[in-house]
């Protein structure tokens, strides 16, 4: 028994040394030192020995099983050592090689306008309303004190749903105004930016889903100065100061007195170029005195309150604020106009 010890012993350590990895090393665990492994296998035997010779080859079993649980543990630690070695070097990161450039997105040019004309509102003591783009007609027309046979109502003009023309694809966002004033009582100061929809056709200057930005104060005593000093203060500071404005009479159902503004031509400073079409100046927005039959809609008085309202396209400011001469570009997409902004 002792030789078959020396020869278990032997073998073990031979084949632990050459354990190419923890796997195999965990085998010939099991393979030696395990309950149904070799070394058990060998002491099963130990009855049939002289009793005087059991405790020299008990002591000689012990002493192997030591040897081999040592050896397997050298083992273990040099393989676990290589393998994170081999992990480090296949992991290693170089810091110092140029990173894959990420190409950065920006803002498009009417978001920017939309964000510089909120802040400017915003500075003015506005907050920011919004409203659905599917209305209801009541909302877009019949509050907004513009009857049943008024042109703008026409269906070659709005886009009804199919529901007795009781829902609409908003036409403008003056239908935010019935919104704000039937939930809220004076004073009011509002913006509200959004889509509006109407039956055109695409060309450089139209597009059947276009931008409008709307603005609407009630309190008592507002006057057209008022209007007047809000739009101005907007132009100075959204195409720089100095910027002239003109004021022309204009017919709106909703608001009375009604207004157009202008802007002096911004690239020819109002002596006619192909921008302004010789004219010196460029249609802005509309606007007027909210008209009283509007404040009686919407359960406000007229003889307590006043107010002033506007409409701008978000296209033509940004095409004004970035000199930009066809509409569709807004909408194309194409990177190669938008990446100049
Ligand atoms: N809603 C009008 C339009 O779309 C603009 C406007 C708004 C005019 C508010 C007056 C007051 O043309």
């Amino acid at each position: 028994m002792k030789e078959q010890l020396h020869a278990l012993q032997s073998e073990a350590l031979g084949l632990i040394a050459g354990a190419g990895d923890i796997p195999a090393l965990e085998g010939l665990r099991v393979r030696f030192l395990g309950k149904k492994g070799e070394l058990t296998a060998i002491l099963k035997q130990m009855g049939q020995l002289d009793p005087a010779e059991r405790p020299v080859v008990g002591q000689l079993a012990n002493a192997v099983s030591a040897e081999i649980t040592e050896a397997i543990q050298v083992r273990r630690e040099v393989l676990e050592a290589a393998d994170l070695d081999q992990r480090l070097r296949a992991e290693q990161l170089d810091v110092t090689i140029p990173g894959a450039p990420q190409s950065m997105g920006k803002r498009h040019p009417m978001m920017k306008t939309l964000d510089e004309t909120l802040d400017i509102f915003i500075g003015m003591g506005f907050t920011v309303a919004e409203g659905p783009e599917v209305e209801f007609a009541a909302n877009v027309f019949d509050k907004l004190n513009t009857a049943e046979g008024h042109p703008s109502r026409d269906w070659q003009d709005t886009f009804y749903f199919d529901q007795g023309d009781k829902y609409v694809l908003r036409t403008h966002t003056s239908s935010v105004q019935i919104r704000v004033m039937e939930r809220q009582k004076p004073p009011i100061r509002v913006v509200s930016p959004g889509r509006v929809y109407r039956k055109d056709e695409v060309d450089a200057t139209h597009s059947p889903m276009f931008h409008q930005i709307e603005g609407l104060v009630v309190d008592k005593g507002i006057t057209m100065a008022d209007l007047k000093g809000t739009l101005n203060a907007l132009v100075q500071e959204l195409y720089g100061v100095g910027t002239k404005t003109r004021f022309r009479p204009h017919h709106f159902p909703f608001t009375e007195p009604s207004c157009e503004v202008d802007c002096q031509c911004f690239k020819c400073g109002g002596t006619g170029c192909s921008m302004c079409k010789g004219e010196g100046w460029i249609e802005l927005l509309g606007a007027g005195m909210v008209h009283p039959n509007v404040f009686r809609n919407c359960g406000i008085d007229p003889n307590e309150y006043t107010g002033f309202a506007f409409g701008s396209g978000l296209e033509r400011m940004t095409m004004m604020r970035f000199n930009i001469s066809d509409l569709r570009l807004i909408f194309e997409n194409d990177l190669r106009f938008l990446r100049q902004f």
